[in-house]
């Protein structure tokens, strides 16, 4: 494994950071409005839209979109979802259960289903999407058969007028 730059490790934590200012404000804008501050919520919510805006900017540089298909996009999410469910919780859970938190446990039990669902359902969507780049591909293979049986018989014809 080749080691990351200081600067890529400092952009994914900075990415982390903002992502989570983002949701808490959103949360915070939820703890708010229940309290009746309907002002101070819409202040959280607008901080968290740009929170967003800065998140994408570190993103921009972490995933350069001439490099980010759409199937590796579908890739990373599987992979991150899978983690989650096989790696992350279950230590979580573990650890949780030794310290007698039950609360955690099920909130664990809850997202090890749901990253399992999540990682289901994009790998059934990447799946779907390999078969129309492969009909796309099949198309595109057609095309260029087509242009070189034309090319073929322009050289052949110009090989008689010569
Ligand atoms: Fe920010
Ligand atoms: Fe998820």
């Amino acid at each position: 494994m080749d080691k990351k730059s200081i600067t890529i490790q400092n952009l994914e934590a900075a990415f982390a950071g903002e992502s989570m200012a983002h949701i808490k404000y959103r949360y915070f804008a939820k703890v708010a409005r229940a309290a009746g501050d309907e002002e101070t919520a819409r202040h959280f919510e607008a901080t968290a839209d740009q929170e967003v805006q800065h998140a994408f900017g570190h993103l921009d540089l972490l995933y350069p979109k001439d490099k980010l298909t759409t199937a590796r996009a579908l890739e990373l999410a599987i992979e991150g979802e899978t983690y989650e469910y096989t790696e992350m919780y279950p230590k979580f859970r573990h650890l949780a259960v030794e310290e007698g938190n039950q609360a955690a446990v099920a909130e664990f039990d809850e997202q090890i289903a749901e990253s399992k669902e999540h990682a289901e359902a994009f790998r059934a969507v990447l799946e779907k999407a390999a078969k129309r780049f492969a009909a796309l591909a099949k198309v595109e293979e057609k095309h260029a058969n087509a242009y070189k049986d034309v090319l073929d018989r322009v050289n052949a014809m110009m090989k008689k007028a010569a």
